[in-house]
């Protein structure tokens, strides 16, 4: 899986989420942040070398269950020349080695979320940013796979103890060649549940257009 996930966002075609993403966090220049369920810091390693253009000394803190993902992470960061305002620490988002209300902004980005984690570590006032998929998101490969394909039900509002300020939507098409329309197919939370057979429609296409789309949800954390 993590190697399913970094060959696909290697491709570069999420650019576009990630580019909102990165607006988002540096309109709100934090100091101090925590990228939750970082995995290989495709996000985090982009969005810290961003921040250090306008931030002074930028600090991240990227947590995995994962020590895998992690390796890649901290890679990568020693790659874009931010490994000395990071840490990589394998940990559960429910229990995070990081101090009560030290850091500005949490990125939480497809997984697990737990908000009472979130809320402790969160400075009051501070920015909790998540994604959602939007109804389309990844339709044309959806119809590719199902007979009878469903829309998502995004659940779009704030977890428990925060406030929505933002829903920030980000759609565009993407062309995504054979080999890699399994690695996108695998990403998704129902790869698991599909068919073999049903699967295996990927392997006959040679390239497929679809739509990427997404709300980024930005969340203040609420003060009692
Ligand atoms: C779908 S990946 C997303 C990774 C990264 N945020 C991204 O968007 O590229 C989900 C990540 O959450 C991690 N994860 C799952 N459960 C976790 C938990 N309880 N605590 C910390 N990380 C967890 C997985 O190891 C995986 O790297």
């Amino acid at each position: 899986m993590v190697r399913a996930r970094r060959s696909f966002l290697e491709t570069g075609l999420y650019e576009p989420l990630r580019a909102e993403i990165t607006k988002a966090v540096c309109e709100a220049a934090p100091g101090e942040m925590v990228d939750a369920g970082c995995g290989e810091g495709w996000y985090s390693c982009h969005i810290l070398s961003e921040l250090t253009k306008i931030v002074a000394e930028p600090f991240l803190s990227g947590i995995d269950i994962s020590p895998e993902a992690l390796r890649y992470a901290a890679k990568r960061a020693k790659e874009m020349g931010v490994f000395n305002q990071s840490s990589w620490a394998v940990a559960s988002v429910s229990h995070l080695p990081i101090g009560t209300a030290s850091c500005d902004c949490i990125i939480n980005l497809f997984a697990p979320c737990e908000p009472k984690e979130f809320r402790r570590i969160l400075r009051p006032d501070g920015l909790l940013i998540r994604v959602i998929p939007l109804e389309k998101h990844l339709w044309e490969l959806k119809c590719a796979v199902y007979d009878q394909p469903y829309q998502n039900r995004p659940v779009l509002s704030a977890p428990e103890g925060f406030r929505l300020e933002e829903l920030i939507p980000v759609k565009a098409t993407i062309t995504v060649s054979g080999e890699e329309l399994s690695n996108l197919f695998s990403m998704t939370p129902y790869a698991h549940k599909t068919s073999a057979s049903d699967a295996a429609k990927l392997d006959e296409i040679a390239s497929l257009d679809t739509t990427i789309s997404f709300g980024i949800l930005k969340c203040r954390k609420d003060t009692p």
